[in-house]
Parts: C-alpha cells; structure tokens; sequence
C-alpha cells in the first residue's frame, strides 16, 4: 500500500510553508505536548515499542527497545542524555537536511518526547558542519521553543527540565559514527569507540547515552498522538511504518518524498520520479540505501520492497533509503571506485584492517577501472574485502567493502572485459 497525503508526517518536507514556530504549530506541532508527557515514560516507550520503529539512520535497530536500555533512576552525578545525529553524510542521503530545513520543530518537539520517555536530562543535536543555513534554522528554532516555554525548567509545563544544545560538526564523516560523535562532543578527535559498552551503558562523558537519526526522533511525537496501530499500519511485520526516500541519479524527476515502507521500488520510482530516464530498459543497477550498500542489478530491483528484510534478501540493504540510479550510461565500475576513494579519504586511520585496506582496495579499484590489472586481481580484491569485512572497529570497515562486493558480484563480466580490451584479450581466468 502506498502512502495518501493525509498520513504524511512530515507535511512540510518541501518546504512550501514556513518552518517556523507559529507555522509548525498550525501544522500539528506541540500540540498539547504536556499530555503526550503525562502519559509517562514508561507508556512512551511501549508505545514506541509497539509501532515497530526502528533507527532511521541506517542500521534499523528497534528505537522502542533502545530506549529502553537506559536507566530508570538516573543518579544525579551521572545523567541520562540523548544525542540525536544529525550528521547526516552518508552519499545518496540527504532527508535529515530536509527536515531540518524545513520542520524542524518536529525535531525538537521529538527531542523533549524522546528525552523525557528515556529520561535524559538534555539532548545534544550533532549536525553536520556543512549544514550551515541549516544549522541556523535549528538554532533559531530552539530559541523559539525556549521563548515559549517549551524547553528549558518545566518544559511545555509539564514539570520536566529539559535543555536542547546544537553542536557544529566540522566535516568529519566518521563523526557520524555513534561512538566518534560522542567523542566529539566531548572535544576530543573524532574516532569510534569500541562497542560494547554500548553508549546506553556509558557514553556522552561515560553517562547512559542514547544515539538516534534525526528521523526516528522527528517521528515520535507523530506516533503518539495517532498511536503505534496506526504507524503499524503501514509495511510489513517487521517493517512498519513510513519512511523517507530519498531519490537521485537517473530519474526524470529526483526527490525526497516520504512514502509507506516496503513500497515496490518501481511503484516509487513511476509514482513520485516519473520514471526512468531513458525508460525503464535503460535501468542498469540501483543503490537502494546509500553508498554503504551493495549495488543490486536492474533486473533483482523492479519490483523489490523497499524495506530492511526485502533488500538483505537481494544482498544489499535498505540503510537511510537513500536511492542511487544509474542508467545505462554509468560507468559502474568508476562510481564504485569513487565510493571507495571516499571510504579511504574518511578512514579515521585508528584500525589496520580499514587504514591500509581502503587504500589498497582504491588503488585495485582504480587499476581496474582502467584495465590495468590481472583477472586473478578480481578475486584477490573480493578476499581483500572479505579481510576488512567485519575485522574493524566500525562500520566504515564494512561499508568500503559491501560496494566491492557488489560490483564483483554483479559486474564481474564488465571488470573483466575491460581486462581483455586493455590486453587485447589475451587475459584469461587464473586457473
Ligand atoms: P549498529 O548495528 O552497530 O548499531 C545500531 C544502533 O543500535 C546503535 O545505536 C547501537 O548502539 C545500537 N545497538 C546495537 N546493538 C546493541 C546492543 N546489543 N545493545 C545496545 N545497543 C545496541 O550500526 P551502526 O554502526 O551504529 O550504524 C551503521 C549504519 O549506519 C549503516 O547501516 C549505514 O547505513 C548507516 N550510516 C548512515 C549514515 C548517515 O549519514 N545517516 C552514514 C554512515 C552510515
Ligand atoms: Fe577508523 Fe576505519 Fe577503524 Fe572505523 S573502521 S575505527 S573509520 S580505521
């Protein structure tokens, strides 16, 4: 089922109202947040539990369960915090920008919900240093909810204190990673953490910290006043909800819509794209969650959910729903080897395996785009990825990986024929 207007949460994704306090409450916003708050942390979080959200930002971890990981009686010299991840720097993703552009007293009316229901004393909102016009939206937001009372001693009058500090990134894509960006907050170099401990257990200066995407905090005020049945209603079983997509590359008309999860990829694309361009037998491969997936062919796309289980089914994922597509006229193996000089330029350098290994999977990459390299290469580059797969500190290992894989995987012929042309085709398979 796809997504009517009248149950769209974000309703000023595109900016044609204003996104100020007055405008955000005539859309809904604050809307008697005080008794959203009497209904008491305990019953948020089972509310959230219930309509099956999980984490916006990419991994999809279950939001009403990992809230429920931090304490329920707080000590006063070790404070519970929420820090909400708006570092948004993942290739392909470009929604929390959107929001806080645009609605961002979702935000932050969502930050008071979620920090109540996990009992924090503040949240942290991390945003990307190049968001600038952003950030002073965000900031200017903030100041307006203090003005009226709905943050700060007795937030929204309901007898909580709760305080929303924005914080500068600097143009770190690993700050992004949940661990890097604690670090970075407390005023340290931005490298990840080893997990666990999880954050819940110690994390902003060693306190019970829970990291959220900007999306799954903006989300929640929404579903507590139409209730977790509701948001339920859309998707499947394990993929409730809506969801902001995020599409570019070659279609007619890219955009970020929000629509219900587990939408078919081509009902997405035909309804809110207008289409291939080129029509649809120019399609040649899809990124369906940002640079960190596999790539999956034109043919395995059409008609895929898009949702977490239906695209780990095609080996690649559903990550922040950012969607790349590219036509017939990519050069797939040159977009891949791009991704992989972004993964070596970000690399934090902290691990060997992700150090030397993005680096040297680039270096492969690039050889092969020009033909330059050996057929057995191609394998010794997928046992390469296979190495750094899993044996990092962080994600970044992995997401330097993935995309190799899938472009092995998928685009073997097309690695190898550039082989062959370079050798006038004398190159064959090592035995
Ligand atoms: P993860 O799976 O390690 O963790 C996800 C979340 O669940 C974290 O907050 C973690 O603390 C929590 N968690 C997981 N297991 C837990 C446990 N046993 N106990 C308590 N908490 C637990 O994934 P990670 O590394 O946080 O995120 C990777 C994802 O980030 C990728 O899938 C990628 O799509 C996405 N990503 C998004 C970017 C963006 O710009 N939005 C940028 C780069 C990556
Ligand atoms: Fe740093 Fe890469 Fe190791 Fe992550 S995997 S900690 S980015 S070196």
């Amino acid at each position: 089922m796809s997504l009517l207007d009248k149950d769209r949460i974000f309703t000023n994704v595109h900016g044609f109202q204003p996104w100020n306090l007055d405008a955000a409450i005539k859309r809904g916003d604050w809307d008697d947040t005080k008794a959203l708050l009497a209904r008491g942390p305990d019953a948020i979080i089972d509310e959230i539990k219930a309509s099956g959200l999980r984490g916006r930002g990419g991994a999809g971890f279950p939001t009403g369960m990992k809230w429920s990981f931090m304490p329920k009686e707080p000590r006063p010299d070790r404070p519970n915090f929420l820090v909400i991840n708006a570092d948004e720097s993942e290739p392909g993703s470009c929604k929390d920008r959107e929001i806080i552009r645009h609605d961002p007293h979702k935000l932050i009316e969502g930050a008071l919900v979620a920090g109540f229901a996990m009992r924090a004393r503040a949240a942290y909102i991390y945003i990307r240093g190049e968001f600038i016009r952003e950030a002073e939206t965000l900031f200017a937001a903030v100041r307006e909810a203090y003005a009226k009372g709905l943050l700060g001693k007795n937030a929204a009058k309901s007898g909580y204190d709760f305080d929303v500090f924005v914080h500068r990134g600097a143009g770190a894509y690993i700050c992004g990673e949940e661990t890097a960006m604690l670090e970075s907050l407390e005023g340290k170099k931005g490298q990840p953490r080893l997990k666990p401990p999880f954050p819940a257990g110690a994390g902003l200066y060693g306190c019970p910290t829970t990291v959220n995407n900007v999306e799954s905090i903006a989300v929640t005020p929404t579903i507590l006043r139409r209730g977790a049945a509701w948001f339920k209603s859309f998707g499947n079983e394990n993929n409730a909800g809506t969801k902001l997509f995020q599409i570019s590359g070659h279609v007619n008309k890219p955009c970020v819509v929000e629509e219900a999860m587990s939408i078919p990829f081509r009902e997405l694309i035909e309804k809110h794209c207008g289409g291939i361009r080129g029509g649809w037998d120019n399609l040649l491969a899809v990124i369906p969650g940002g640079s960190s997936v596999p790539l999956v062919p034109a043919a395995q796309i059409m008609d895929a959910p898009m949702d977490f289980d239906g695209l780990r089914a095609l080996g690649s994922g559903l990550g922040t729903a950012a969607v790349i597509v590219m036509d017939k006229s990519t050069d797939v193996v040159r977009a891949i080897s791009r991704l992989s000089y972004f993964y070596k330029h970000e690399s934090c350098g902290q691990c060997t395996p992700c150090r030397e290994g993005t680096g040297w999977m680039w270096r492969v990459m690039e050889r092969l785009r020009e033909g330059n390299a050996d057929i057995s290469e191609i394998d010794t580059l997928f046992d390469v990825t296979k190495q750094v797969e899993g044996h990092t500190i962080c994600a970044l290992g992995d997401a330097a990986a993935w995309p190799i894989q899938g472009l092995i995987r998928h685009f073997r012929p097309e690695l190898e024929r550039r082989i062959n042309e370079k050798n006038g085709g004398i190159m064959e398979a090592a035995e």
